[in-house]
């Protein structure tokens, strides 16, 4: 089990479907698991809409009951986390969810980025509607302004990626989520990646050090 650990926009999600891709391993996004559960209306996602829209974490009993429904669902724990944990109290739950399936973390990746660029990435961000791929404006443009390379659908932006929102966001991270840094440091699980440059060299960075498992 991998822990991709990073601001908004360090490109966490992009990079993840590049080594799922490539490994069949899983990609497992809190943040698109709560997308879908707004979108659909469900508990969960009524529950978390007003977090999400503010830039606020979901309280931690909401994101661990999403997990741990995953987790019995898929009966196996290949996964590429992406976004999950962001508190202590998720690193913790997760390891006790693990140990129930008699697994652990195996490596955790830190993906740096400078401020400025994260702020550029997330302002220029346009996600499909209908298959959740993730572009660019000018980084990684769709073909056909507005309309999915993969899949044809529509593009948008999402709601938390307007500037109030976006510096929130990013003052979040600092406070409740980079803890985490030292809390997998301290353990040696920690591998620091440079994700300033093109998401190929990231995902090499990334490749070299996963455990032979994959
Ligand atoms: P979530 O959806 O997880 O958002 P996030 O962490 O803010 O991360 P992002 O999806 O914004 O960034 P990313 O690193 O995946 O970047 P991406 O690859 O898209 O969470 C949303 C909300 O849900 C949270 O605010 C919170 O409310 C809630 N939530 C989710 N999980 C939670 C949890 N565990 N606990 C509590 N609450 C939770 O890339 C960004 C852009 O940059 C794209 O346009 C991409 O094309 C571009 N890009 C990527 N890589 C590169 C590159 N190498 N070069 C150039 N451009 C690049």
């Amino acid at each position: 089990m991998i822990i991709l650990l990073g601001a908004p926009g360090a490109g966490k999600g992009t990079v993840a479907a590049l080594l799922t891709g490539a490994n069949g391993w899983r990609h497992v996004s809190t943040g698109d698991m709560l997308r879908e559960a707004v979108k659909a209306g469900s508990p969960v996602g009524l529950q978390a809409k007003a977090y999400m829209e503010k830039g606020e974490l979901v309280p931690d009993d909401v994101i661990l009951g999403l997990v741990r429904e995953r987790l019995a669902a898929d009966g196996d724990v290949r996964y590429l986390f992406d976004g999950f944990p962001r508190t202590r109290a998720q690193a913790e739950g997760l390891d006790r969810l693990l140990a129930a399936f008699g697994a652990r973390v195996d490596g955790v990746f830190l993906l740096e980025v400078p401020r400025e660029v994260l702020i550029d990435r997330l302002a220029g961000r346009r996600v499909c509607r209908q298959c959740g791929a993730v572009f660019h404006v000018r980084n990684m443009p769709t073909r056909v302004e507005g309309v999915c390379d993969r899949c044809g659908g529509p593009t948008y932006q999402r709601p938390d990626d307007n500037e109030a929102t976006v510096a929130n966001r990013l003052d979040v991270y600092q406070r409740q989520t980079e803890e985490l840094i030292g809390f997998y440091r301290a353990r040696g699980l920690l591998h620091v990646v440079d994700a300033a440059g093109a998401v190929e060299a990231t995902r090499d960075q990334i490749a070299a050090h996963l455990p032979a498992a994959m």
